[in-house]
């Protein structure tokens, strides 16, 4: 199989990764829960990789990196802890169900207003428009870094300086960028940064967490155990463990611990340069061919190594079926939780095709998706 479906989740993982989640697995005691060696070990190491990914992110303070099992569960924690009732949050028509569900329901239910920043027709924004939606009871811009869709990256930095203007909360949905683009909390001024493991940073699945900005408050979304101030009747004030109830996945943090010394070592530039290498040869294969509408914005400085795109008026389910079984390529067809996107971008019913690249991907395979789309548009 050629996997071309890493915006969905990285089927590689570097051995080292794989070899710490299994000697974890054979070692690991539960972490906070004891003296005894075992859940010193893994004390250890869940806090041995709060300071890599503080550092990876700029976040600071290692305790403020909280961890949870993905990106959604993180964005969930974030806006429901942050966001009271009746205020205004500006969001945007990039983002996926894991930002726009959480947001809805407090609509529906604590009557949050949302303003969206609007998607043009290649799924960009006019980044004026975050500064003119803020209004007096606006209290947290939530957006994503870059889109599941288009691969479109957005400039938080700028956006990060509006949210600052106004005195507002900047939540950031980074499941599509950390670990291949570099994120910088402080610089960025982002209040709460939410990410997933097992995409880029190349870790297992059920492995995220979110970076709190020193000084923001969250509530928490769960209560439980912490292994700490047992006697107390609610949950710890302070940080991780307020935001932490529960076993942790120590098995997984583990591999991402690994993960990120992967990339580290590496470097981030070197693994983003392959990776735009791979989605670049891909488009210029693809972008001129009859029948072939593909979506997005490949002018801009930075982008998501994804290609979306689709052949004449064929559902995106039927090209996604035929890749797979016919060339044996995994993409992802349909509306990748993205339904706002689809909507601006004219693509609600068809849906489109996802080619998205990993740093592990190769020119063979990448020649062999051009190939095929080739094929499949020259029959129409
Ligand atoms: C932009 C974006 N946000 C959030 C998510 C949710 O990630 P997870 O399923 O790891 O929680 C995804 C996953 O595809 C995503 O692409």
């Amino acid at each position: 199989m050629i996997y071309l479906d890493n915006a969905a989740t990285t089927i590689w993982k570097p051995q080292q990764v794989i070899d710490a989640v299994a000697e974890a697995m054979q070692s690991m005691g539960n972490a906070s829960r004891g003296v005894h060696a075992g859940a010193l070990q893994a004390a250890r190491t869940v806090y041995d990789t709060r300071r890599k990914l503080a550092h990876l992110f700029h976040c600071g303070n290692p305790s403020n990196v909280v961890f949870c099992s993905n990106s959604t569960e993180a964005l969930n924690t974030a806006v429901n802890g942050t966001i009271g009732a009746k205020t205004h949050v500006i969001t945007t028509e990039l983002e996926h169900n894991s930002v726009l569900r959480p947001l809805y329901r407090l609509q529906r239910e604590q009557g949050v207003c949302l303003s969206f920043v609007k998607a043009d027709r290649k799924g960009r924004v006019d980044y004026g428009e975050f500064d003119k939606l803020a209004r007096e009871n606006t209290v947290a811009v939530v957006c994503t870094h870059g889109s599941n869709l288009t691969g479109n990256v957005l400039d938080i930095a700028r956006i990060g300086e509006i949210a600052r203007m106004h005195g507002l909360l900047f939540i950031v949905d980074a499941s599509q960028t950390a670990g291949v683009i570099p994120i910088d909390m402080e610089k960025m001024q982002i209040g709460i940064l939410c990410f997933t493991g097992h995409k880029s940073l190349m870790g297992p699945q059920g492995t995220g967490g979110l970076c709190v900005r020193e000084g923001v408050s969250v509530k928490p979304l769960k209560t439980g155990g912490t292994g700490v101030q047992s006697y107390r009747r609610f949950q710890p004030e302070e940080m991780p463990v307020r935001l932490e109830a529960g076993t942790l996945n120590s098995h997984g943090i583990a591999g991402l611990s690994a993960a990120v010394d992967y990339i580290e070592a590496i470097g981030m530039d070197v693994i983003w340069e392959r990776e735009q290498q791979l989605m670049q040869r891909f488009y210029q294969g693809v972008a001129g061919l009859e029948n072939v509408q593909i979506y997005g914005d490949f002018a801009t400085w930075k982008r998501a190594a994804i290609v979306a795109l689709n052949i004449e008026g064929i559902d995106s389910n039927e090209v996604a079926d035929e890749l797979i079984c016919t060339y044996g390529i995994a993409t992802r067809p349909g509306a990748h939780c993205a339904p706002l996107l689809h909507r601006a971008l004219g693509t609600e019913s068809q849906g489109a095709v996802r080619f998205s690249f990993s740093w592990h991907n190769t020119e063979a395979e990448v020649d062999e998706a051009v190939r095929a789309v080739q094929e499949i548009a020259g029959r129409i």
